[in-house]
């Protein structure tokens, strides 16, 4: 049996609000006996912390997500930092920059983002990262806030072998999700390959960006193994073997025993 861990995914959204228990029936049935649910705002971080309590096998990341962060209060961030001495919360995000969505203006996102790695070295979690058109900004940010003291993911990586490589320097793991699986994903793949054994990991970021061959449907975390196939043929290696290492990462990154 593969053993799978989904490192991104929001089985709370209302998405699945029909067929949740089902949706993580069919998870387990796949072999995924780990998941990593991201509450991101203030409707998300409750359903994400009550999933935790209600599945031993789900984990939470609670953070503020760049494109609500004109609607971060001070008080929202001291809830975050409350929240963390939860014994199911295992990192903060997901957290970062999203310059393709205006919502919240440049400097409001730049702002948020700092205050929260911030958080994430005063409490000593890992960091899980949301970069959308901003990757020379969110480089820049995370040097600069020392980043590296946590480390984190990156999250649905999408960017260079450059860039990646800068992130793995301030030990971050690198996360491939659906896109990676799309036939024309030239650069995912070949980053993918170049990336360390030790650092890899994948998700679904369900129930958004869906694997080939559901993309445009709705994404669910059993199809993280549809991740792992992938990875597996770039590879040279089995899905089960590439489920292993990729739970090892997972575990050994966000402290999970
Ligand atoms: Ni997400």
């Amino acid at each position: 049996m593969t053993l799978l861990f989904d490192t991104h995914t929001h089985l709370d959204s209302y998405q699945f609000d029909e067929d949740r228990d089902e949706v993580i029936q069919r998870a387990k049935d796949a072999g995924v006996h780990m998941l990593l649910n991201i509450g991101f705002n203030r409707e998300t971080i409750p359903t994400t912390i009550a999933l935790a309590e209600q599945y031993e096998f789900i984990y939470a990341a609670v953070g503020w997500h760049p494109v609500d962060s004109i609607n971060m209060l001070p008080e929202d961030l001291e809830w975050i930092e409350h929240l963390c001495a939860h014994e199911k919360v295992v990192a903060i995000g997901e957290i970062g920059l999203d310059y393709h969505w205006d919502t919240s203006p440049k400097d409001v996102q730049q702002r948020v983002f700092r205050e929260q790695i911030r958080l994430a070295r005063k409490v000593g979690k890992r960091i899980v990262i949301h970069n959308r058109d901003a990757h020379e900004d969110v480089v820049r940010i995370l040097q600069e806030e020392n980043a590296a003291d946590v480390g984190g993911v990156m999250h649905c990586y999408s960017g260079s072998w450059e860039t990646a490589k800068r992130c793995l320097d301030m030990n971050f793991y690198i996360s491939f999700g659906g896109p990676v699986t799309f036939q024309n994903a030239r650069v995912p793949k070949e980053v993918l390959k170049q990336v360390p054994l030790d650092r890899l990991l994948i998700e679904t970021d369900a129930p958004y960006l869906a694997p080939h061959p559901y993309r445009g449907k709705r994404n669910e975390s059993s199809y993280v193994s549809l991740v792992a196939e992938t990875a597996a043929e770039l590879l040279g290696k089995t899905v089960e073997e590439i489920g292993a290492i990729t739970t090892e990462n997972g575990k050994k990154c966000f402290g999970i025993v």
